[in-house]
């Protein structure tokens, strides 16, 4: 139907079309960051939501040296996004450090990716996405809510579950469930070489 529209146009102004068109169909491209130690289901229904929303949707690790207290290594935390993330085409996993903003125009990216659970997550976030506005007004900060079924999962409850020992079927996937399991087992096998006075 439209070759049969175009069909007396020139080629060169249907290129000029094109063209002009392709400017207005910016790309967005969002950083999602975070700790992600380790990753949980909440984080993927945020990742899931977001690259139906955005063009492009990198999934940021922040490290963090002068305060690195996390339970897995910078290398495994990227590992388990990636495996989780394979099958998303227009998803990639990242690292870096410093501050968001400066990684956001160095990347290119036009927006941030920030899930809200509950009320309490709002102060916090939204001191966060005014003060990176102030340091970088080209980048946008958009909130979206996980399922509700994910709104009382956090990467902290987690590890703490897992430390005692506690059920984590449907908070994160077996992947991630097998490498906590594993870690929580050296930890306590270094510890109790450790003599009690
Ligand atoms: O998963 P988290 O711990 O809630 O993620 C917080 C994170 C990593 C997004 C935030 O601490 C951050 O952006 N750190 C990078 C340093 C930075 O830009 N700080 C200024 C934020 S206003």
């Amino acid at each position: 139907m439209q070759k049969h529209c175009l069909a007396g146009v020139a080629q060169h102004k249907i290129e000029a079309l094109n063209t002009n068109l392709r400017g207005f169909l910016k790309q967005i491209v969002a950083i999602y960051p975070g700790s992600f130690d380790p990753v949980t289901n909440g984080h993927l229904d945020l990742i899931h939501r977001g690259c139906k929303l955005f063009d492009r949707l990198v999934v940021a690790i922040a490290r963090n040296p002068e305060k690195d207290d996390s339970l897995f290594s910078l290398e495994e935390r990227m590992e388990m996004l990636k495996a989780m993330t394979a099958d998303l085409d227009n998803v990639t996993v990242d690292a870096f450090e410093g501050l968001l903003m400066t990684y956001c125009i160095e990347n290119h990216a036009n927006a941030v990716l920030r899930g809200i659970r509950a009320v309490s997550d709002y102060e916090f976030e939204l001191q966060m996405a005014l003060m990176n506005r102030k340091i970088e007004p080209r980048v946008e900060t958009v909130f979206m809510m996980p399922a509700e079924k994910y709104s009382y999962l956090s990467s902290r409850i987690v590890r703490e579950i897992a430390s005692f020992g506690g059920p984590l079927s449907g908070f994160v996937p077996e992947l991630v469930e097998a490498h906590l399991r594993r870690r929580v087992a050296q930890k306590r096998a270094a510890t109790s070489e450790i003599p009690i006075k």
